[in-house]
């Protein structure tokens, strides 16, 4: 299926010391989020995030990576992982690593060795070094500047970091190379080549073990210059050769940054953005500076806070610009993280949570909740600093890592431990939330998350790709969405109203403290919205509400309409005007011809073309388009089952990658072998080959009609793999085996060959 679950995904953060631990030790394991996996499902998470872990000494929580390719011993092994990654996947759960990729730990054996060393590899440095006094540091906002940290020996000199001193900068090159400064290396020179080799190794060992992706550690500063445009530039570019390499060989893997990948040149290389937690955009709505000051950002009251002193203006501008040329682009939102607070912090309490969560997760983002954010774990202020949590003297991250409250057990049932070996203290406020007190409780965070990722995967305008257009900022904030839906929160303790077209008719599906007032519409509002119904949203509510479609301006209604459908994709194929939103979210109409917006004709007209078939126009549905639309989705079904590029082909058949091309195309000529190329890419469906790459000879007779005959290759693709009726609901690629059906099968081909000339 590619990458699109990305989309329709909820994430979920899990930092693993933290969650569960199965042994004892006071400290949380794979096996620990094993037991949990079905809390985690109960959640309708998607997609689980893991903080990294492997072999490490742990001086940054973990992205100190001391072995890439081994889980850390305190979390268990790799087949534990493994075990993980099945059992999630069978609850339909896929699970994504950290990928710390600009450096390592210094106990690496890669450092090790270059620090054992006296001086530059022959085969090209893993890191970067130098023997001249540093006169400039490159990253002066980390932690213990600057940037160079004088070896401890024997390799003489100093090594550049990236974070701690403990954290040596692997070596992706520079873009300028002074000749004073020799020891700069090219990105095309050796170490740089064999440090992306060693990416790509990293990242396809996990895959190949059920892994579905990977969220990037500094994603964006491998390669190192002064000329930061230049640097960045020349690091989007080492994740574009993965990524191409990553849609050829794994299709359905994702690479997600930490934080917004840099405008530098087209196609953008990660398939969506993060916008970070220490980030503005997410800082203004969320951080009340409970967990610290952010020395990064201009402080501004939070818009989720119940003074109602914020704004989203900040928030939106992000959201908006990175829309401007990518409106498809998905961006990942989370409640929290690990490098900063989290949603019930500070004076945020828990009656506080639902607007922020009923934003979060249906907002035009993809929504990921930081573990124990679901039940409103708050952050734990003066926790001791441990694993590098004080990264910086005016924050501590440590109070948003404390342990997942489960229950009334000890230590709320996160460890059997002692006390003094638990990885941080539990919270001790007797009152505290856990995952059994309120499951099942009417009213409990626990609930209200289930509940609305139960509607975002019921209600498809709730989810990533559908419109967002909003209709109200302030208190109350209010969007739209798809065209369809209505959500609306008042996080600040002054109750709200809110009178807009889309209110009027409207319907409460889900949600707390709204109601909506047919006639509450005082004086002055009844002048200006002839006939509207308002909405009365309480201090602290929130609801998502059926929005009356008779209220939206007819290209809003359409767009909704086709959206709801889920057939809005389809029309430029079919040759009707295109629908498109501007940054703010509204349906922009194209006539495909001239290019110019539609006007209130053009679109009646449209509206009444699709509306044609049946009787009943409000009922009607567009045949054409939905046709369309199956026919997408079938190609995508097909598409996620196995496919080879000419590359994989060739390796399978150990031939030259130009053989493999040469060979595909001459049976194809053929009608032996069927090809589909979406998107341009040609691809080999892998149901015809036998193990070592060829036609499956028992499958020529039943091929070759079918192509001879011209049928669309995904038809035949569609007919082989599937339960057929013209041979009683047998699969024919797997009938034909049976000598006994393969004639059958054959005179089915030939009888479909027919009906397709
Ligand atoms: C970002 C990670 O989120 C943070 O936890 C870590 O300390 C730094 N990168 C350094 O790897």
């Amino acid at each position: 299926m590619g990458t699109e679950w990305l989309k329709d995904a909820l994430f979920y953060e899990i930092y693993p010391q933290s969650f569960a631990d199965s042994d004892g030790d006071g400290v949380g394991d794979l096996r620990g989020v094993i037991d949990h996996l079905d809390h985690v499902a109960s959640l309708g998470v998607g997609a689980i995030w893991f903080n990294p872990c492997f072999a490490s000494p742990f001086v940054d929580a973990g992205y100190d990576v001391a072995d890439y390719l081994t889980v850390a011993p305190r979390y268990g092994t790799n087949d534990d992982l493994v075990e993980l990654v099945e059992k999630a996947r069978e609850r339909g759960i896929r699970v994504v690593l950290d990928l710390v990729a600009g450096h390592t730990s210094i106990e690496h054996a890669w450092f090790q060795r270059e620090l054992a060393a006296d001086g530059p590899s022959p085969e090209g440095d893993r890191y970067v070094w130098r023997t001249d006094e540093p006169r400039e540091a490159w990253a002066s906002d980390l932690p213990g500047t600057p940037a160079w940290v004088r070896s401890p020996g024997p390799r003489p000199g100093w090594y550049l970091k990236n974070f701690y001193d403990e954290q040596p900068a692997l070596n992706f090159g520079w873009v300028t190379l002074p000749g004073d400064e020799p020891w700069r290396d090219a990105v095309d020179d050796p170490g740089p080549r064999r440090n992306r080799a060693a990416l790509q190794e990293v990242i396809a060992f996990w895959l190949e073990r059920g892994v579905s992706g990977f969220r990037v550690d500094m994603a964006f500063s491998l390669v190192k210059d002064l000329d930061q445009e230049a640097a960045l530039a020349a690091s989007t570019g080492v994740w574009r050769e993965i990524r191409a390499w990553l849609d050829a060989e794994h299709p359905d893997a994702v690479i997600v940054p930490e934080g917004f990948e840099p405008r530098t040149t087209e196609p953008l290389a990660f398939h969506a953005d993060f916008a970070l937690v220490i980030m503005a955009a997410h800082a203004s709505l969320f951080d009340n500076q409970g967990a610290g000051v952010l020395p990064f950002q201009e402080h501004q009251p939070p818009y989720f806070d119940a003074e109602g002193a914020g704004s989203t203006r900040t928030f939106l501008e992000t959201w908006r610009e990175a829309r401007r040329e990518h409106p498809d682009r998905p961006v990942l939102l989370s409640s929290a993280d690990h490098d900063f607070s989290r949603l019930a912090c500070g004076s945020r309490t828990a009656e506080q949570l639902g607007a922020a969560l009923t934003f979060l997760l249906t907002w035009g983002t993809v929504p990921c909740l930081y573990y124990g954010d679901e039940i409103g774990m708050r952050y734990l202020p003066d926790m001791p600093d441990v694993e590098g949590a004080v990264c910086n003297p005016t924050y501590n991250r440590a109070g948003c890592r404390t342990p997942m409250q489960w229950d009334d057990g000890p230590h709320a049932g996160f460890s059997t431990a002692e006390t003094d070996r638990l990885y941080l203290p539990v919270d001790p406020d007797p009152g505290r939330p856990t995952v059994a007190g309120q499951d099942g409780q009417p009213g409990s965070v626990l609930t209200l998350v289930r509940e609305l990722a139960a509607l975002r995967r019921a209600v498809p305008a709730l989810r990533v790709g559908p419109s967002t257009r909003v209709v109200a900022e302030g208190y109350p904030f209010a969007w739209v969405r798809g065209g369809t839906h209505l959500v609306v929160v008042n996080p600040r303790r002054e109750p709200a109203r809110l009178v807009v077209p889309e209110t009027r008719g409207a319907v409460v599906l889900w949600g707390d403290g709204v109601t909506v007032s047919a006639d509450a519409a005082d004086a002055a509002d009844a002048a200006e919205h002839a006939g509207a119904g308002g909405l009365e949203v309480a201090g602290f509510g929130y609801a998502v509400l059926a929005v009356d479609p008779a209220a939206l301006p007819a290209g809003e209604r359409l767009a909704g309409w086709l959206e709801g459908l889920g057939i809005a994709g389809q029309l430029d194929e079919a040759g009707l005007p295109s629908l498109s939103h501007d940054l703010e979210g509204r349906a922009v109409w194209t006539d495909p011809n001239t290019g110019e917006p539609l006007d209130a004709d053009q679109l009646d007209q449209l509206e009444r073309l699709l509306r044609q078939q049946g009787d009943e126009p409000e009922h009607a549905v567009p045949v054409a388009l939905v046709l369309l639309a199956r026919q997408a989705r079938l190609h995508e079904e097909l598409l996620a089952t196995p496919t080879h590029t000419y590359a994989s082909l060739a390796e399978l058949r150990g031939v030259e990658l130009n053989a493999a091309r040469f060979q595909v195309h001459k049976a194809a000529a053929a009608h032996r072998l069927l090809l589909v190329a979406p998107q341009g890419r040609t691809l080999v469906p892998a149901f015809q080959l036998t193990g070592a790459g060829e036609p499956r000879a028992e499958l020529l007779p039943v091929l070759e009609p079918l192509l001879a005959a011209g049928t669309d290759p995904w038809r035949v693709w569609a007919w082989l793999t599937q339960p057929a009726a013209l041979l009683g609901g047998a699969v024919p690629e797997r009938a034909v085996t049976d000598p006994e059906e393969a004639e059958l099968v054959r005179r089915a081909a030939l009888s479909l060959a027919r009906r397709s000339t």
